[in-house]
């Protein structure tokens, strides 16, 4: 749905408000993806929960909810943040890119082809995060060498180990290698 008001299901440990009553809500209206979206939500819902669990973009994975392993890298207004991290309440007016927006219909991403080209994931998981990172990371110039990429990207943990590959494909999209 496109510009529509939603009224967002109960959230995870809503009753904690401390008097039985309702938590307190809040209206926010964020551009997920090109798309204008107006929500009303508990005060306490991370961008995270607000993406998956309100907007149904189930792209951005949940690893650690800790800022711990990137996993929930999205963009906001161009720069890369934890999602998990990061309050909703606060992003009114902003413009969100996840995973699910990068794609031109069915020409993906340069970073997702590169992805694919460079075989740089196994399990996926990480995978989304990882895309999102490496957006930011080359369009930050920090590309200039592998070692370079390995300390931007240093944020996104890979428990398959795929960080090789990963760089590889992080090059190709900056240099067409
Ligand atoms: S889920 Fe956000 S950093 Fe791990
Ligand atoms: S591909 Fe499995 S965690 Fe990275």
């Amino acid at each position: 749905m496109v510009g529509g008001l939603y009224a967002g299901p109960p959230v995870r440990g809503a009753e904690a408000a401390g008097d039985g009553g309702a938590a307190p809500g809040s209206r926010v209206s964020v551009t997920v993806n090109g798309d204008r979206h107006t929500v009303t939500i508990d005060n306490r819902t991370s961008l995270l929960d607000l993406l998956r669990e309100h907007l149904g973009l189930t792209g951005s994975k949940k690893g650690c909810d800790a800022g711990a392993c990137g996993a929930c890298t999205v963009l906001v207004d161009g720069r890369r943040v934890n999602s998990c991290l990061t309050l909703a309440v606060g992003l009114d007016g902003t413009e969100v890119t996840t995973v699910e927006g990068l794609a031109r219909g069915d020409e993906l991403h340069p970073l997702q082809q590169a992805f694919i080209d460079q075989d740089a994931f196994q399990c996926g998981y990480c995978t989304p995060g990882q895309i999102m990172s490496g957006v930011a990371c080359v369009q930050e110039g920090r590309t200039g060498s592998p070692e370079e990429i390995r300390e931007w990207m240093s944020g996104n943990i890979c428990r398959c180990g795929c960080y090789v590959k990963i760089v590889r494909a992080v090059e190709q999209a900056a240099h067409g290698k």
